[in-house]
């Protein structure tokens, strides 16, 4: 009988905590020291750092990437019979926050080579509302699934053409980039996510908000603080408990300072995957004159779960983002509104297949997965 290998992890934080141990450990003993565990000096240095890294403009540090999608509509007024478009093709984070203000999202389908926010689509859901009458079209929030820059070129001026407020739903893909710049200055406001799992993620929950524009940045840093104004109890608007710990914020330091190191391993990853996959399969987007943040390596095909089965046999993890698009999903059944074809997105939740993908991911490693990848899809798995 042959020993099957040692199941490999999908993404390994022990082995990126092996690297940075010291740093980390000495950011949090300096909290520990200071004790300010709400607001320290830390969440301002983070926010400093954060704006730098996406090419200037203000950062807000919040609790979450859902807290940021939220604070970002409130600032807004996103609310009651109000339209935001979405596409279906997501986390359930990037709608909810949309019921949650009382608002109703209107899903849009994604393009099959990128699996993001198709402009067609959107223009014509925009359209088919603005038709309709019963919805105010607000806003739209592009998802920048996997790593990959959503096509801000092609969405920005529908969303300008109809008045609608563009959000970048970044939480994939902090550290990314287009020919037009990074993650951060590719749309008026755009949300990440410091999951632990994410490209930049800390050791718990964590989330940002980035924008150009001052006043934007001055309402998501009121309401992250239950609405205050100037003084402590002067309450100008409704707010939320939206505010980043200060623990996650020194470990997030300690992390940004490795990120473009980490980025440029996740491309390697990724260019042994390409190399071992070679036309097998389709191959992941990438942006033009860009950069992949690549929090996940997705490849399409209809032997999907068999390919998923004989990986699993072999040691080597996969998940699905996403099984079921969320028009689909019960909670979305009556509170969302679909006025155009969703195809693409409800073939793509049977088809997608996300790999091991981290930067300490060892060249053998990557290559063995690769190599396993392709026999499975060549035995018709
Ligand atoms: C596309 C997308 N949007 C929003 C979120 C929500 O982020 P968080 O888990 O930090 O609230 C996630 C997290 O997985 C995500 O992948």
């Amino acid at each position: 009988m042959t020993e099957s290998p040692a199941p490999l992890p999908f993404i390994d934080l022990k082995a990126q905590y092996a690297r940075l141990k010291p740093a980390i450990d000495a950011r949090i003993a300096a909290v520990l020291e200071h004790g300010q565990y709400i607001m320290g000096p830390e969440v301002a240095e983070l926010e400093a750092a954060l704006a730098t890294f996406a090419g200037g403009g203000h950062a807000v540090a919040v609790g979450s990437g859902t807290d940021a999608l939220l604070i970002a509509l409130m600032a807004e007024g996103i609310g009651r019979g109000d339209a935001v478009f979405v596409p279906t093709f997501t986390f359930p984070a990037t709608a909810e926050v949309i019921c949650l203000l009382g608002a109703v999202p209107v899903f849009v389908d994604v393009d099959p080579a990128t699996c993001n926010l198709e402009p067609a689509s959107l223009e014509a859901a925009v359209e088919a509302v603005a038709n309709a009458g019963h919805l105010r079209p607000r806003a739209a929030i592009a998802v920048d699934l996997y790593g990959l820059p959503a096509n801000y070129r092609a969405i920005a001026p529908i969303a300008e053409r109809h008045g609608l407020f563009l959000l970048a739903d970044g939480a994939q893909s902090f550290g990314g980039a287009t020919g037009d710049g990074r993650v951060g200055s590719l749309a008026p406001a755009t949300a990440l996510s410091f999951f632990p799992a994410k490209p930049l993620g800390c050791y718990g929950d964590g989330g940002a908000l980035l924008t150009d524009d001052a006043e934007r940045a001055a309402r998501w840093r009121s309401i992250r603080a239950h609405g205050k104004g100037n003084g402590k109890y002067d309450i100008v608007r409704i707010g939320v408990n939206g505010r980043l710990d200060t623990l996650q914020a020194a470990i997030l330091m300690a992390k940004l300072a490795v990120l473009e190191a980490e980025l440029d391993a996740r491309e390697c990853v990724a260019g042994a995957y390409d190399r071992a996959l070679g036309q097998a399969v389709d191959r992941p987007a990438r942006p033009a004159n860009g950069r992949h943040a690549w929090a996940q390596y997705t490849i399409r095909t209809p032997i999907r779960d068999a390919v998923a089965a004989r990986l699993r046999e072999r040691g080597i993890p996969t998940a699905i983002y996403y099984p079921r698009p969320l028009h689909l999903q019960p909670a979305y059944a009556e509170t969302c509104e679909t006025p155009v074809p969703l195809d693409t997105s409800e073939a793509l939740a049977h088809q997608v297949l996300s790999l091991p993908m981290h930067p300490y991911l060892e060249a053998g490693e990557s290559a063995r997965i690769g190599a396993e990848v392709l026999a499975a899809l060549e035995a018709g798995a």
